[in-house]
């Protein structure tokens, strides 16, 4: 194990999530790593050049760690799956009066962005749907660069700790956007997943490494809770959807004001994702292959049409399952809120569990705390 890690030397053990698709600005990242907590800045869906820039002016903003999120490529989907999915939505698509997009698979620029990071090192890389070589690891490490892995399941645990990660990111059931599981296997879809508290038991089992808990933690006290259950921080998504430094869309916005529930769907980008329920959601899921990232350029066109006239029934609402506690607060005071809030929490639970039954006894036998 790696030692002097980041996590060691944070003030405030609050991760933000990286949140790819919009919500994820220099700003939001900046804030949180000035607040004391670890801002993550979100690679997905963004040409290697735009995540320079990004970059650049997360830097201009702070002088505090950063880290940065990418997607681990997959492989392409049979496109029969593809063109029967693109016929069912042709209702959809007409109603909204826009074209579907072109299902082509994609990389995300995956080489080239490899190469900035070298080039121009973060604290922190860490990956989503799958694990790199180690021999990436390892060209990161001579960086400068710590590695973290998102895992959703103990044998993604042990694989990562073999590659050579330095953290392991445990993304739990609840959690909202995609799930960051390294195959996306429809099979499986039946075990619905593994919910944070229990996956962070099972992966410690597995791996001797900082863990990072991730997954419907919407207050304080679920903070406490992970930190608790051998966490070395929180990461958050949700609760920083509503912060005024992200770029979450106003339909988004207002969709998590509300109380509907959210569920697991491919319908939108072909991957598993949980997001609010809504009519396109409701509609697709059942017939929705998984072929990530061609179904994603596939609706783009409809989600983008969405957002623009503000139709919530268009678009990826992603939420994890506790969206409803959210907060619009900048994301600096919500950083130091739920701190002083996991605070509290804890010392509640160490007064609820009293003292070790060695010094009760010796109280008792001292006859201090008698009437
Ligand atoms: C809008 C949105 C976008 C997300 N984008 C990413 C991403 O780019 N990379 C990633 O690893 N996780 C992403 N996630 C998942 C988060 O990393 C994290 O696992 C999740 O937000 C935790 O659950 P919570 O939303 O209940 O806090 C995203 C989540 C949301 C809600």
């Amino acid at each position: 194990m790696r030692h002097d890690l980041i996590l060691d030397r944070l003030a405030v053990p609050i991760v933000l999530a990286p949140l790819a698709g919009g919500p994820s600005t220099s700003e939001l990242t900046a804030a949180v790593s000035n607040a004391g907590g670890f801002g993550f800045l979100a690679a997905g869906y963004l040409a290697a050049s735009v995540l320079a820039e990004r970059l650049e002016g997360t830097r201009t903003l702070t002088e505090a760690p950063i880290g940065v999120n990418l997607f681990v490529p997959g492989t392409p989907a049979p496109p029969q799956a593809v063109d029967a999915y693109a016929a069912r939505l042709a209702d959809d698509i007409r109603q909204a009066g826009v074209e579907l997009g072109a299902a082509r698979f994609d990389d995300d620029d995956w080489a080239a962005k490899l190469e900035l990071l070298i080039a121009t090192p973060v604290a922190v890389v860490s990956f989503t749907f799958g694990c790199p070589e180690p021999e990436v690891i390892d060209r990161l490490h001579d960086a400068g660069s710590e590695v973290w892995v998102t895992v959703t399941g103990p044998d993604e645990a042990r694989l990562a700790v073999d590659a050579g990660a330095d953290a392991l990111v445990v993304q739990g059931a609840e959690a909202g956007g995609h799930r960051a599981s390294f195959r996306d296997e429809p099979a499986e879809d039946l075990t619905g997943g593994i919910g944070l508290l229990s996956l962070l038991q099972l992966v410690r089992a597995q791996a001797d490494l900082p863990l990072v808990a991730t997954g419907g933690i919407g207050t304080g006290r679920a903070v406490a809770a992970v930190l608790a259950a051998g966490a070395a921080a929180a990461q958050l998504g949700t609760a920083f959807l509503g912060c005024p430094e992200a770029g979450t869309a106003a339909v988004h916005r207002q969709a998590l004001a509300g109380r509907a529930p959210t569920a697991m769907t491919r319908a939108f980008t072909g991957r598993l994702a949980r997001g609010i329920r809504n009519r396109f959601l409701d509609r697709h899921s059942t017939a929705a292959p998984a072929a990530y990232p061609e179904v994603h350029h596939l609706t783009a066109p409809l989600r983008q049409a969405g957002r623009t006239t503000g139709d919530p029934e268009l678009v990826n609402l992603w939420a994890g399952q506790t969206y409803e506690l959210g907060r619009q607060l900048p994301a600096g005071q919500l950083v130091l809120t739920l701190a002083e809030e996991a605070r509290a929490a804890l010392q509640q639970a160490q007064e609820r569990l009293g003292p070790p039954a060695e010094t009760a006894a010796e109280q008792e036998g001292s006859g201090a705390g008698r009437p």
